[in-house]
């Protein structure tokens, strides 16, 4: 249900059905349930369309990292007293609630890390020194994330593997043709589950299935994904997955790395020191058990913690009525901003294909202007590359402005984004 005392966005149109029949997100309580959301900015109250950047945080996660450093607060995994169990039950019942969630097979498939950027790399570091070698190739597409390129660029500079990528079409969506022949010699692709950019939700099962046909190894930067729709490792069937706590609700400064226990197993360490360890002698060691072994020195252990609270939270709500109530606000928001007289709207125009990101720009307004000037009415978007400056290259301009939803955005804002949008246009144009 939405909130009944909303303004009549949407009405004119005909309420999208996620509104209308009542098997949706309360989204009034949601707002309840974030502080920030009371909070005015320069005289209006937030409208905050930025959480593709970071989400904003609930209270029983802000009360989780409160009740950890109030009540509990000890370092894991070595104390004998009662406060460092405590800490320690917390944190791996944090790592059992993060590996339901993303139906993990095992709790030691799950590592921690501190986002997805290092998710990424420790595989590239782990996985790819011992296994990419010279004349290798590694297939990425063109919209990926820096952190799901440089990582690859290094690895490929350091092993002489080559890269390649998929290309994307005029909606940005990625070009399929010829995707056989492309993961030819392919070693690792990895690829985007859905866009930070463009909003594009990528194909996963056609990709996963082409890349297994061709041997090629898979990971996936769930970054935008796991926070906003279900996902299922084990039926995506992929080797390696990761994802980021601040983008879904969590703390920052915790992210993780599924990756099939197998290849864990294989792997060699990332980062050594304290912890990772089964046994040091002067001029050796030997490696602790999965997920152990990939979790070096003190952990983030307040943020895993707020991680399984964040967890707990989403499936409260329910990640299906997530993503359904996403879904129809994209819709909405492209259809009413289609409207906008010199604007250009980038990624697929139909909201099945659009996760709750909407990049554009608009004629003669640079994207940064744009954003400075419709944060005087509260509204928070981001303008910029948007940490993919190659795709910015596809498609010819320097930065975009987007706009990002979740579950606590409502058809209203969408009205009052548009509205700033032209009354911004008339400051720049005339
Ligand atoms: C698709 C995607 N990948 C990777 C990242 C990097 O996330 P983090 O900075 O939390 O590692 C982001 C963040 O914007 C993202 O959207």
């Amino acid at each position: 249900m939405i909130e009944k005392d909303v303004s009549n966005a949407g009405m004119a149109r005909g309420v999208p059905p996620v509104w209308a029949d009542g098997h949706a997100l309360d989204v009034g309580a949601i707002r309840r349930q974030f502080p920030i959301l009371k909070r005015e900015v320069n005289g209006h109250p937030l409208v905050y369309l930025d959480s593709a950047n970071t989400s904003q945080k609930p209270e029983p996660v802000i009360a989780a990292l409160d009740d950890y450093y109030r009540r509990y607060n000890a370092n894991i995994h070595r104390g004998v007293y009662q406060i460092a169990e405590e800490a320690t039950a917390a944190y791996e019942a944090a790592r059992q609630k993060v590996a339901r969630f993303v139906n993990a097979r095992s709790v030691r498939e799950i590592v921690f890390t501190r986002n997805v950027t290092e998710a990424i790399n420790l595989v590239r570091y782990s996985w790819g020194r011992a296994n990419v070698h010279r004349g290798d190739r590694i297939l990425l597409t063109e919209m990926e994330h820096h952190s799901n390129l440089v990582p690859w660029q290094l690895l490929a500079a350091e092993t002489g593997a080559e890269l390649d990528f998929l290309r994307i079409d005029s909606q940005g969506r990625l070009d399929l043709e010829g995707l056989d022949r492309k993961l030819e010699g392919v070693r690792l692709l990895a690829f985007a589950h859905q866009s930070n950019t463009l909003g594009t939700i990528n194909p996963v099962p056609i990709l996963v299935a082409a890349a297994r046909r061709a041997g090629a190894h898979v990971l996936i930067d769930g970054a935008q994904a796991v926070p906003h729709m279900p996902v299922d490792v084990q039926a995506i069937g992929a080797d390696f997955y990761g994802f980021t706590g601040h983008k879904m609700c969590g703390p920052t400064g915790i992210g993780v790395l599924w990756a099939r226990r197998e290849l864990l197993e294989a792997m060699p360490p990332f980062l050594a020191g304290g912890e990772m360890i089964k046994r040091v002698s002067l001029r050796n060691a030997s490696w602790n058990e999965l997920p152990w072994k990939f979790e070096a020195g003190t952990q983030a252990i307040a943020e895993a913690i707020g991680l399984g609270a964040a967890v707990d939270y989403l499936c409260g709500l329910g990640m299906a009525a997530v993503r359904e109530h996403e879904r129809a606000l994209v819709d909405y928001a492209l259809e009413r901003m289609q409207d906008v007289s010199g604007i250009t709207l980038y990624g697929p125009q139909d909201p099945d294909l659009h996760g709750g990101a909407i990049s554009f720009s608009l004629a003669n307004v640079h994207p940064h202007d744009l954003a400075t000037l419709i944060d005087q009415e509260g509204i928070a978007v981001r303008a910029g590359h948007h940490c993919t400056q190659p795709l910015m290259e596809t498609l010819g301009v320097p930065a975009t402005t987007r706009a990002s939803f979740y579950v606590y955005n409502r058809p209203d804002e969408v009205d009052q984004l548009v509205g700033a949008i032209g009354r911004a246009q008339k400051v720049f144009t005339g």
